[in-house]
């Protein structure tokens, strides 16, 4: 499979993808936000273990992972999906991949959708 085609394919099931979809962030993209999301992302989150320090998809834990963790430098990649796409991954996991269902196992609703302002904002950059 092309690497784009791959990159674009919905991680949601098809059965469940207008719904996730269609959920809204309840949190603004403030500077302080996005500062909270940074350390959730950093710290008690664990995704940089994974996604890297840098958000690259480079961390310790990524080598041998297939598929690898989400780049979430490539800006690219944020204008394939909705807020509520990326929220339901981080809450019910990308099946049959390395990505774990986070929410209640380590974090709360609202830390997802803090966290998941600062990946959006590391795809804004440059
Ligand atoms: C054990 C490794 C691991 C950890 C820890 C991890 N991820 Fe991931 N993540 C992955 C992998 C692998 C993918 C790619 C899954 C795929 O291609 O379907 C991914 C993909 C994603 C995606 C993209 C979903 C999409 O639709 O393409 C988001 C958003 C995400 N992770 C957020 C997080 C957040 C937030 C955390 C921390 C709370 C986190 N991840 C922790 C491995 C990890």
């Amino acid at each position: 499979m092309a690497a784009e085609e791959q990159l674009s394919r919905p991680r949601v099931p098809s059965d469940r993808l207008k719904e996730a979809q269609g959920l809204q962030s309840p949190l603004k993209p403030t500077p302080e936000n996005i500062a909270k999301g940074k350390s959730l992302f950093e710290g008690k989150g664990t995704c940089f273990t994974c996604h890297g320090k840098e958000g690259t998809g480079e961390g310790l834990a990524a080598a041998g992972l297939d598929p690898p963790p989400r780049n979430f430098t490539n800006s690219a990649f944020h204008a394939m999906r909705t807020d509520g796409e990326l929220f339901w991954v981080i809450k019910h996991g990308s099946p049959g991949t390395a990505m774990m269902p986070m929410v209640g196992s380590v974090i709360t609703e609202e830390e997802a959708w803090l966290v998941l302002l600062y990946e959006r904002s590391l795809g804004r950059k440059k």
